[in-house]
């Protein structure tokens, strides 16, 4: 059975636009038993930018109690967190020596900032090369990731392959899946919905809170009386991909007839979100008040993914010529 691994970056809550984007696609292809499913939180990659230890365990929590709330089972996922399995750092230094300077130092994720090189740690070099150890510990066969990702991808099989050249086929060479037409989800401001861009809607967030960021949607001024185009309006924008298709329709009509302020499509929009993410807000608000049920998880995954991790470094350390 070919089995499918993907990191997940702890950067925060995650927003509607992640939820919709990442998190339920890849619960669709994890929760699909043709395929063996490793999904992992990549906090020690998160060590590149975050410096507050309360934040950073924080971040693995809400993004373990998010992916759980949408349904991912970690009884059928080996659901585990990154720097639970330190072997991986191991084999990061170990492939750190099979990886060319300059594959890195044309990697996107470390070129485009080098025009301010004072603030590139090396941990952000490096970067790709533990993003491969990743995968190739536990000889992933596929690894769906966004676009921004498929040159990770590549370097990661340049390195396996570099590798096997030196010692026999020690490493499944891995493939990446990339979906071409993943869903862009539009922010408050009608750009790509990102944290960076402070444009969010974060659906665990407290009903009030909640409602605050939705009333931030920006809209044009035309008046309540006058009929508006829906395919222009960010808040309609988002309500289809989050509504069914009959109130799509009616918001639709709505829209077209005129008499319908924003002010009523935003409350429509709250109000559709507290529907539809009502048993995952609770599942969320459940495991962040609960958080040894996390940690229980989170461990036992752990406990099988060290499992192959140290099974497969110990045959890495005897081929490289290190005593066991
Ligand atoms: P952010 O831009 O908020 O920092 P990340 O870069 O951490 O989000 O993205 C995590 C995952 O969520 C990625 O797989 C990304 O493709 C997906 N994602 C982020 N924002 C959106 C969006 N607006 N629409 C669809 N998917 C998104
Ligand atoms: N770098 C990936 C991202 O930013 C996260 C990640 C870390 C990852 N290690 C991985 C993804 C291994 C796939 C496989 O999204």
């Amino acid at each position: 059975m070919s089995r499918i691994l993907t990191g997940i970056q702890s950067t925060g809550i995650p927003h509607l636009g992640n939820i919709l984007g990442a998190v339920k696609p890849a619960i669709e292809l994890a929760n699909n038993p043709s395929h063996e499913s490793f999904l992992f939180i990549a906090d020690l990659h998160s060590l590149t930018t975050v410096r507050d230890a309360r934040i950073l365990r924080e971040n693995t929590y809400s993004v373990a109690a998010a992916w759980l709330a949408f349904g991912l089972d970690a009884s059928k996922t080996v659901f585990y967190r990154q720097s639970d399995v330190t072997e991986v750092c191991e084999l990061t230094w170990i492939l750190s020596c099979f990886t060319p300077y300059p594959m890195l130092a044309n990697a996107h994720s470390f070129k485009d900032k080098s025009n301010r090189l004072s603030d590139v740690n090396t941990g952000l070099f490096v970067y790709p090369v533990l993003m491969a150890a990743d995968i190739i510990l536990y000889d992933a066969d596929f690894v769906p990731v966004g676009k921004d990702q498929q040159q990770h991808l590549e370097i990661t099989r340049d390195i396996a392959n570099s590798f096997n050249r030196n010692y026999g086929d020690i490493f499944v060479v891995p493939k990446a899946i990339i979906n071409e037409q993943v869903m862009v989800v539009p922010g408050t401001d009608g750009q790509k919905m990102s944290k960076s861009y402070n444009n969010t809607i974060d659906i665990f967030l407290p009903d009030k809170e909640l409602r605050k960021s939705i009333m931030k949607i920006v809209t044009d001024a035309t008046p309540v009386e006058q009929p508006k185009d829906p395919d222009k309006c960010n808040i309609f924008k988002i309500f289809r991909l989050v509504a069914d298709e009959i109130e799509i329709e009616l918001m639709r009509k709505n829209y077209i007839l005129g008499g319908y302020g924003y002010g009523q499509a935003k409350e429509a929009l709250f109000q559709v979100i507290l529907e539809k993410f009502k048993k995952e807000r609770e599942q969320y608000n459940h495991y962040m008040n609960n958080k040894n049920e996390l940690e229980i998880k989170l461990k036992e995954g752990a406990a099988k993914a060290g499992a192959l991790a140290v099974k497969k470094l110990k045959l890495v350390r005897e081929k490289l010529g290190y005593i066991n």
